[in-house]
């Protein structure tokens, strides 16, 4: 078996890879050890980037996120009791865009059933070769090889390929605090996102459409969801987004709950030889800042490009920058992240003195357009490079 491009993992960033191939004439197979259903509905990330919604129209997977999905301006950050808006469209000019990462990954999943696309479910990757192109997966309980040109490591952050690449520098942080995460189906208390800080700990409303809502509570990293009953949850949320001026949640079943660690994690290079990583494979980050996927996305993009130039043209220049393109922006997010997660979690380890610090930070940010400013071109996102 042989395709140009070998990809491994049917996330987001596999899945856009391959459609944005596939209009550039080149030929992938997508490898997903998951089945589809599950792929489809792993509840994640929902803040797009307009870089993002840019990209997943270009190339034809626009239709229902132009339908269902809900156009920002601004955000809210609340603390002391009080709410403080961020006029992110204003100070920017830049739109986010509220869609589920489980719809993306299902419109595309779609967009290359219809386009002929190879995308191969309960397909697990099992071993590489990088020099001499290939990978190996198990499927229908036989082993397979698929040799390639390339091999895209988009297997997220627990994939295969990242061990393969020999002699990569790791640099990683952990913090000491999850996200309990909540998807209910009660309409939105909130137009806009609110990211709370509070002394009980962080907490955020989202939401998914005018009927549903997506909430998370900031916990300690050894967080039991056994001892989260749905009561304990909204009381907690209710108490954290409490407002002076006597603001109510509204609380409706909940339908999904899980618990996600945070950390802050870079992989470098994210090339050896013929093996490109991108997405979660290379990078993570703590998901208060909403990077994730966008940072997956815009990977694929710089390399998808860099393999059009491959086939195009035959130069391997765009494929050689393509680590320290993708390495630029990783590191203005990996930073924005961790100043978002610092600016509204509390630590518990904190003292007063840095309590005192963090609510001066806060108040400078809702207060100062400068400030504000800084806060909403990293949130809206950076131009995509390379
Ligand atoms: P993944 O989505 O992890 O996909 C990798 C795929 O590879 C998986 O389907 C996996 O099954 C498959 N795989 C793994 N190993 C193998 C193998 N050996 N063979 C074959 N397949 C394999 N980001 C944002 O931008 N905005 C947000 O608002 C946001 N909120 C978040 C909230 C939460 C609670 C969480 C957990 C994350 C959030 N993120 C957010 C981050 C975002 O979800 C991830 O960054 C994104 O999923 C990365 O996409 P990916 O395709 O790189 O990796
Ligand atoms: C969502 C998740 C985030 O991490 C964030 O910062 C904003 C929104 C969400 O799931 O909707």
């Amino acid at each position: 078996m042989r395709t140009q491009v070998a990809i491994i993992g049917g996330g987001p960033a596999g899945l856009l890879l391959s459609r944005l191939l596939h209009r550039q004439g080149i030929d992938s197979v997508v490898l997903e050890s998951r089945d589809r259903d599950y792929v489809e509905h792993r509840q994640r990330a929902g803040m797009l980037e307009q870089g993002t919604t840019d990209a997943l129209r270009e190339c034809g997977a626009g239709e229902r996120l132009d339908r269902e999905g809900l156009v920002h301006h601004g955000l809210e950050l609340r603390f002391g009791g009080a709410g403080h808006r961020v006029p992110i469209t204003d100070l920017t000019g830049r739109t986010v865009t509220i869609y589920a990462q489980t719809e993306i990954v299902k419109d595309l999943v779609a967009l290359r059933r219809a386009d002929g696309g190879d995308v191969r479910f309960e397909a697990e990757v099992v071993g590489l070769d990088a020099s001499a192109p290939s990978v190996t997966f198990r499927s229908g309980g036989r082993t397979h090889t698929l040799e390639c040109d390339y091999i895209a490591g988009c297997d997220g952050f627990h994939g295969v390929s990242r061990p393969a690449v020999p002699g990569l520098r790791t640099f990683s942080r952990e913090y000491p605090f999850a996200w309990l995460g909540i998807l209910a189906d009660v309409p939105p208390s909130t137009e806009e996102l609110i990211y709370a800080n509070h002394d009980r700990g962080f907490a955020l409303h989202s939401l998914r459409s005018p009927k549903v809502s997506r909430l998370y509570l900031q916990v300690s990293p050894d967080e039991d969801i056994a001892v989260w009953p749905d009561s304990r949850i909204w009381d907690e949320l209710a108490t954290r987004f409490a407002t002076d001026d006597g603001w109510t949640l509204r609380e409706g079943p909940v339908t999904d709950k899980s618990i996600t660690p945070m950390r802050s994690f870079v992989a470098e290079p994210m090339r050896h030889d013929r093996l490109f990583l991108a997405g979660d494979a290379a990078h993570i980050v703590p998901p208060t800042g909403a990077k994730g996927l966008n940072l997956a996305v815009s990977d694929v993009i710089i390399l998808a490009r860099a393999l059009a130039e491959r086939y195009g043209s035959g130069s391997e220049t765009l494929l050689d920058g393509y680590s320290a393109a993708c390495l630029r922006r990783v590191w203005r997010a990996e930073h924005f992240s961790y100043w978002m997660t610092t600016l509204l979690h509390t630590d518990p380890a904190a003292s007063t003195f840095e309590r005192r610090l963090q609510r001066s930070h806060l108040e400078y940010v809702a207060s100062s357009a400068a400030a504000a400013t800084s806060l909403a071109e990293n949130y809206a996102g950076l131009p995509i490079a390379g």
